[in-house]
């Protein structure tokens, strides 16, 4: 007898790519990442021994990790340096290993890697170690040569990511992130307990968000069909939002093979403004209220030079629909923790792009899911 199924696309689960899987799986790899980490209501990593006393004690704190990893490292540095005023440097791991890196005994290095076996990233670690650093590694893959070389592992439960391209392990990886933040505050009286519990019952708030930003696709196809024959784009943000926006741009050019370049909003009119021209997109992340007025006014810049604007957007935010021609607008959060829900519009929005132009999603060309050489 001759199988009919499809071994690949039952692994799929009906979906048509892994990448749309393992997007839609989100909800539940954050609930599975984070409540386990939750304890009376506050974050708890004593699984691998950080102590409060260890967290009072650092002078500094490093994140280092490579591509989506590096990413999440970002809105981590934004979100500890917010709480809990202390300073965090975000390093690609390729640069730290070599630039003679600042790294004293006291310092913390969370190391961030998914596979757990990116070359670059472990010899990050294995130099931080040599300096006698404490170590954090947070790693998807359990075993994984990262995972026995930090002195510290914590996992992230994503479980298996097929898809090169990162969403779900990205996703939990920023999750962590707000976890170590909101303890790092908490440790060093940065925050009360109970604004820690506050921001902890928000955190257990965001899958069911994620949840509503992955149930209407629609809006994501529209724009990705206005993006298909684009040559290149920009991604522009301020503070979070840009943090967010180099994912999202990472995210389209891996897949879709459009050229793309994410900036600091502000940082436009020194030069990246003269890229624009008639009909080149721009997606604006527009998250941060007290932001929102500065964006704008950089919306209006590259909208008066001819951009066709993609807006995403919390949904109390108010424009002149003169200003976007494509608002995606996001279920409401605290501005803090909008980067967990703003990136499955971008998420998506690469996908369907990819998708449209027939590419092969789950495997783009040239790239690798684990980097294990230099
Ligand atoms: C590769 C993957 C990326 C990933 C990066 C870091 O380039 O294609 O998606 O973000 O490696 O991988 P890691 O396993 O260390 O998170």
């Amino acid at each position: 007898q001759v199988a009919t199924w499809d071994v690949s696309a039952a692994e799929k689960g009906g979906y048509a790519h892994f990448m749309l899987k393992e997007i839609c799986e989100q909800p539940d790899a954050l609930k599975k990442t984070i409540n386990p980490r939750i304890k009376n209501g506050l974050p708890d990593f004593s699984e691998c021994g950080l102590t409060d006393e260890k967290l009072r004690s650092y002078h500094h704190i490093y994140i280092v990790g490579c591509g989506s990893a590096m990413h999440a490292g970002m809105v981590g540095k934004y979100v500890i340096e917010k709480l809990a005023r202390t300073p965090v440097v975000v390093d690609i791991a390729s640069e730290f290993r070599y630039r003679d890196p600042l790294l004293a005994p006291d310092d913390l290095v969370v190391i961030i890697s998914q596979s757990g076996e990116t070359a670059d990233t472990l010899a990050a670690l294995k130099l931080a170690n040599s300096i006698g650093a404490d170590t954090l590694a947070i790693v998807n893959v359990v075993g994984s040569s990262i995972a026995r070389e930090a002195k510290m592992v914590m996992y992230t439960l994503a479980g298996p990511e097929i898809s090169v391209c990162s969403t779900k392990a990205y996703m939990v990886q920023a999750a962590f992130m707000y976890l170590l933040a909101f303890r790092v505050a908490y440790a060093r009286n940065a925050i009360d307990e109970e604004q820690c519990r506050q921001l902890i019952s928000e955190l257990s708030q965001i899958p069911s968000k994620v949840q509503k930003c992955v149930d209407d696709q629609t809006q994501y196809q529209k724009v990705a069909s206005k993006l298909i024959s684009a040559d290149s784009l920009l991604y522009i943000g301020r503070g979070l939002d840009y943090a967010l926006s180099m994912e999202g741009s990472l995210k389209l050019k891996e897949i879709s093979y459009i050229h793309s370049e994410s900036y600091a909003a502000g940082e436009l009119k020194h030069g990246t403004i003269s890229l624009i021209e008639d009909g080149m997109p721009v997606i604006a992340v527009a998250t941060q209220h007290d932001l929102y007025e500065k964006t704008m006014s950089n919306i209006k810049e590259v909208k008066t030079r001819g951009a066709t604007v993609v807006m995403v957007c919390s949904e109390d935010m108010k424009f002149d629909g003169n200003d976007v021609d494509y608002p995606v607008m996001l279920p409401l959060a605290r501005d803090l923790l909008m980067p967990l829900v703003a990136v499955v519009p971008l998420q998506l929005i690469a996908y369907y792009t990819a998708a449209l132009k027939n590419f092969d999603v789950d495997h783009p060309r040239n790239l690798a899911k684990s980097v294990t050489v230099e």
